[in-house]
């Protein structure tokens, strides 16, 4: 106890010091990180949490990671695109509910007719949302993963102003585990490294709990983050689908599920304190393991929330991992539940603003 308060006192940016948050487990330690990750969020950041609508608007992929649910050898998957009218639909709905932002998600593809459907997409969202109270129109964060630097600047060029894309661990021994030998963690990491140049907010994270993931090497995540200078993280835990190659996990991950709920909020809080004003998002993943999961994240240093947009109809078929949340629950019945539950923990909604990261500000400014 006397040893996670001392800590606390002083910066932390020393591999061993944030191993040592990690792995708290006494209940009073875990307390006081989780009230130090809130102090300084409310003092780096502010009290609000943004809401970014997010729509998976197609599931098509060209990638194969060994643990993810719309990999292109799962053939059981009916494959879907929304239409430029479904999204827009979207869109609609993000600026009626205040939403200052939206995300556009996808499996992986880099065929050119997919850059220009999206370029398209991101010029008619922002036709179609300016208003008086967002006059330059909803903010566009992308995460179709792996693309040209030319593809990023396009996009870019059309609209969109944040992307993500997670590392997924930042340890290259056990990203080769995860993934088939064609993706590889060096040029993960050029991309990311274009898409800091070409100006995007960027964002990335890792899966919490992948098997032969170390303490070590997720203390070693969040210095990842640091030293890539990134804007914004999100982060969940790694759950089990079932149509994977990592479904021989599944008794493993299945017994672990508390302390990978408790790894994941030690790691929003640990990220927090180390990082201090880059915005967090508290995941869809987390609700999957515990109903209020993802008002836990917020409660432990997140301060973004992806509310799902994706018409019902299609969600079935973007299932990256088991369990996961709201498949049934309209978008309006998600926001109105998310709200409620914002409120109850003492923070507010920041409604009709991009939100964007304080950390990209200062970023900013310093150039
Ligand atoms: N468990 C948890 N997260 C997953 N993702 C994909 N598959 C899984 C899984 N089985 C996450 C990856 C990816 C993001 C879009 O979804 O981290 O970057």
């Amino acid at each position: 106890m006397k040893m996670i308060e001392q800590l606390l006192k002083n910066d932390i940016s020393d591999l061993d010091d944030i191993k040592t948050l990690l792995e708290a487990r006494n209940p009073a330690d875990i307390d006081l990180i989780r009230l130090k990750a809130r102090e300084l969020l409310l003092m780096h950041c502010s009290d609000n949490v943004y809401f970014r609508g997010i729509v998976e608007f197609s599931n098509q992929c060209d990638c194969d990671c060994f643990y993810c649910g719309i990999r292109k050898s799962n053939h059981e998957l009916k494959r879907y695109c929304l239409t430029s009218e479904e999204i827009l639909d979207c869109a609609r709905f993000c600026l009626e509910k205040g939403y200052g932002s939206m995300v556009l998600q996808s499996g992986e593809r880099s065929d050119p007719e997919f850059i220009d459907f999206l370029v398209h997409i991101i010029i008619e969202i922002k036709k179609h949302t300016c208003s008086n109270t967002l006059r330059e129109g909803l903010g566009i964060t992308l995460s179709v993963g792996e693309q040209t630097k030319e593809s990023y600047q396009r996009l870019f060029d059309a609209g969109a102003h944040r992307y993500l894309m997670r590392i997924e661990t930042s340890n290259p021994d056990l990203f080769k585990q995860i993934h088939p030998a064609k993706q590889s963690f060096t040029k993960r990491i050029q991309c990311l490294e274009w898409i800091k140049e070409i100006g995007y907010q960027v964002g990335t994270g890792v899966m919490i709990g992948i098997p032969g993931q170390t303490t070590k090497m997720l203390a070693e995540d969040i210095l990842f983050f640091k030293k890539m200078n990134v804007d914004m993280i999100g982060m969940g835990p790694f759950l089990i689908h079932k149509a994977t190659p990592m479904k021989r996990f599944e008794e493993q991950v299945e017994s672990s599920k508390e302390e990978l709920f408790i790894q994941s909020l030690l790691m929003i809080a640990a990220t927090r304190i180390v990082l201090k004003n880059v915005n967090i998002a508290s995941t869809t993943a987390l609700q999957a393991i515990k109903p209020d999961g993802r008002e836990q994240g917020l409660e432990f240093g997140a301060n973004v929330i992806m509310p799902v947009l994706t018409p019902l109809e299609y969600r079935r078929g973007y299932l990256l991992y088991e369990g996961k949340p709201c498949l049934d629950e309209t978008a309006s019945q998600c926001a109105s539940c998310l709200e409620r539950r914002i409120l109850s923990i003492g923070r507010k909604v920041g409604y009709n603003q991009w939100g964007d990261s304080p950390h990209f500000k200062t970023k900013s400014t310093k150039n």
